[in-house]
């Protein structure tokens, strides 16, 4: 078998668990490919990659989400994302993610305050979303706002489409993989929430490269301050710092907003 049909028949045996099953074939296969190089075993690769993909993606998942039963929900309900219904169907399924379950407690404010400086939003990417486009009712959406959200599950991507249309919203979720696609078109604001430590686990460089080239007039950067198994670390300090490092040399102006779980930092590039 040629190196390719390797790689292939591997990242096929990686996908087939079901935890894995939606991931971004093609970080599956360059996963693959790096752990090849090191000359692994098939066996070795497959539990490498598997818990390289856990660490970055699934472990934020307690189980995989029964999304045709969320979907039967979603179409029950009214059409008006500010809707009481509309809004506890949100927040029930945010606590299925890890990354927005510990929002919950301060969603409210904390959207009020990081994007208080922004004002009413026309354009918004969500990088690495999870599911954080649920959180769009508390948004400050101007009413034709354009929102995109970039993930690596396909079947969470597919619900968030079903959600955008059902909604009205003028949205698209798309399967995208921040460790081979930079974003290129302009947009007012770009999240990039709880997702620089992700990344730089796929790639030390993602960071610097992420902050530096994404066209916006403004990004929202977010860091844990709890690991997931809910330990403190000192992450808030070092997290902290390191994003400090990042943008010192950058004509940009930050501010800055500590949260019970979260640091987040509102960078405005440039534009409007
Ligand atoms: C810590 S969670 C943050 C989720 C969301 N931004 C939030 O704050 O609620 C990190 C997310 O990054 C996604 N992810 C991991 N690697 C990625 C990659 N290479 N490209 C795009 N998304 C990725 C994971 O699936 C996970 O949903």
């Amino acid at each position: 078998m040629n190196e390719e049909g390797y790689v292939e028949e591997v990242s096929r045996q990686v996908l087939s668990h079901p935890r894995y099953q939606h991931l971004e074939p093609g970080l599956v296969r360059a996963l693959v490919r790096q752990e090849l190089r090191k000359g692994r075993s098939p066996r070795e690769i497959v539990k490498t990659v598997r818990s390289k993909l856990h660490q970055v993606a699934a472990s934020y998942l307690e189980r995989p989400i029964d999304y045709s039963a969320w979907l039967e929900r979603l179409r029950t309900l009214p059409r008006d994302r500010q809707h009481p219904q509309v809004k506890a169907f949100c927040l029930e399924m945010m606590r299925l993610h890890a990354s927005t379950r510990e929002r919950l407690p301060y969603l409210e404010p904390f959207y009020q305050q990081v994007l208080a400086p922004v004002g009413q939003i026309h354009s918004l990417l969500d990088l690495a979303s999870g599911l954080n486009p649920l959180a769009t009712p508390w948004l400050p959406l101007a009413p034709d706002a354009q929102v995109v959200a970039w993930e690596i599950f396909a079947d969470m991507v597919d619900f968030l489409n079903h959600f955008f249309t059902h909604l009205g919203i003028r949205g698209r979720a798309e399967q995208r993989d921040l460790s081979m696609t930079l974003p290129e078109q302009p947009f007012q604001v770009v999240f990039l929430l709880k997702t620089l430590p992700c990344l730089e686990q796929l790639d030390k460089t993602l960071s610097r490269r992420l902050l530096e080239s994404i066209p916006a007039d403004y990004l929202l950067v977010s860091f844990p301050t709890y690991s997931l198994g809910g330990r403190r670390k000192g992450m808030r300090v070092n997290y902290a710092q390191r994003f400090e490092q990042l943008v010192a040399d950058k004509p940009w102006s930050v501010w800055r907003f500590d949260f019970p779980t979260e640091l987040a930092f509102l960078v405005r590039k440039g534009g409007r």
